[in-house]
């Protein structure tokens, strides 16, 4: 019987964080017990819970029966103090900038559709969180990378960002704390930034932030703040500072100092309006979470940042392994410095899930030309973990550096 061919635009999809767990799956059938360093979900890891109070906020909605639609931007309440939330970040937003979304995902997709035409470019960092190159070319734009300094703290490259500005570029994206690499750009960057784009009256920076509570440099300063002349869409939620990423909520945030946006914002609001709503239990509890006691959060992002600190020992010691001190997010981005595997970190990847049963993504997922050579690794897992896993990976490594230099390669 002939197949029915699904769409170009689907077999184009890559989203390699999750592609790897496909082997991971099938070791763990076969009754191996791997270790995930893989995916940046805090709840897959001991002792980072979602906070009791927003859950029960959560419980409770579902059994008062709250359980129908919201309207299509959000609950009210919800939008105001998400507004205020922004506010205390250092610019004036309002309820009616803010719009709920099922997780900062689907406010991505939305902001493409509402702002993307055949042959429009969207400028990202490389490497990059996978789903920035995945979906602009859905909308028949092309995602070009502009460059983080691998050998500076994965800082941006100014120079490569100008060379790359032209006015079919619409978007520009800034991940800041960074994923894969962790990085932050602090005020001093933000501004240089900001007066680059500024030269470019299309282009809509994407300041995706949903990091920014797990700062650990103290530089993290939010874009829309700086920003008095260039259009800013705040993207952060429920995910990954409020340890909720199941719940799947997120927003966006307009920031138009120039009234630049009247004409997106109808677009952006159109599409909302057709996809109905978020969900509003989940809605409910993320108001508790803004709304309550947030002196949790720093307990958390000190145990995040204590695990990251093995990770630096570990690696400062391990031959075959470098890395950028990652200021922000969970996550690093290992450098790995032997031959047989600086060109190929796929086969790393997968080796070491095979023989060493440990789990982490292949950096040529993050970008094909900025990411190769690298891993990413998530360093939520409880110390003693993240010790076995190191153990594991430098017993790889030694194993491999004798068997390619007995055979010169293999
Ligand atoms: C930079 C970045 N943006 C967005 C997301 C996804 O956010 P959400 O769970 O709100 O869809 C992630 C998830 O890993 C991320 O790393």
């Amino acid at each position: 019987m002939a197949e029915i061919p699904s769409s170009k635009r689907a077999s184009n999809i890559e989203y390699a964080i999750r592609d790897v767990v496909v082997p991971a799956t099938e070791l763990e059938s076969q009754g191996h017990s791997i270790i995930k360093l893989n995916i940046g979900d805090p709840i897959a890891y001991p002792g980072l819970p979602t906070p009791s109070h927003m859950v029960d906020a959560f419980s409770k909605a579902l059994s008062e029966g709250r359980n129908g639609y919201s309207p299509s931007y959000g609950l009210p309440e919800l939008r105001t103090a998400i507004a205020q939330d922004e506010t205390r970040k250092g610019w004036n937003a309002q309820p009616k900038d803010v719009y709920v979304c099922h997780g900062v995902t689907e406010a991505l997709q939305i902001v493409f559709q509402a702002t993307l035409e055949e042959g429009h470019q969207v400028l990202a960092p490389g490497p990059h969180y996978p789903p920035y190159m995945a979906y602009p070319q859905m909308y028949g734009a092309e995602t070009i990378e502009y460059e983080l300094k691998s050998n500076d703290g994965w800082t941006l490259n100014f120079e490569d960002i100008e060379s790359k500005m032209n006015d079919d570029v619409r978007l520009f994206v800034l991940i800041n704390p960074n994923n894969p690499t962790g990085s932050v750009a602090g005020s001093s960057d933000i501004d240089r930034l900001l007066s680059i784009l500024e030269k470019w009256p299309n282009c809509i920076l994407i300041a995706d932030e949903i990091y920014d509570g797990l700062d650990f440099s103290g530089r993290h300063v939010s874009a829309a703040s700086l920003s008095h002349t260039v259009p800013v869409l705040t993207m952060n939620g429920v995910s990954k500072v409020y340890y909720a990423p199941g719940w799947r909520i997120g927003y966006m945030a307009i920031h138009d100092p120039i009234l630049s946006l009247v004409s997106v914002r109808d677009g952006l609001e159109r599409i909302l309006r057709s996809r109905l709503c978020a969900s509003t239990p989940a809605q409910i509890g993320f108001l508790a979470g803004l709304e309550q006691d947030r002196s949790w959060m720093k307990q958390y992002s000190e145990t995040v940042k204590e695990r990251r600190d093995v990770c630096l020992s570990r690696i400062a010691e391990i031959e075959g392994l470098e890395v950028q001190n990652p200021e922000g997010a969970f996550y690093m981005f290992v450098k790995l410095t032997d031959e047989r595997w600086s060109n190929d970190d796929k086969a790393f990847v997968l080796q070491l899930l095979h023989e060493q049963h440990v789990l982490v993504v292949h950096g040529s997922g993050f970008s094909s030309e900025k990411g190769k050579g690298h891993f990413r690794l998530v360093f939520l897992p409880d110390v003693e973990t993240l010790n076995i896993a190191f153990d594991r990976i430098d017993t790889f490594l030694q194993k491999h550096r004798i068997l390619y230099t007995k055979t010169a390669k293999y």
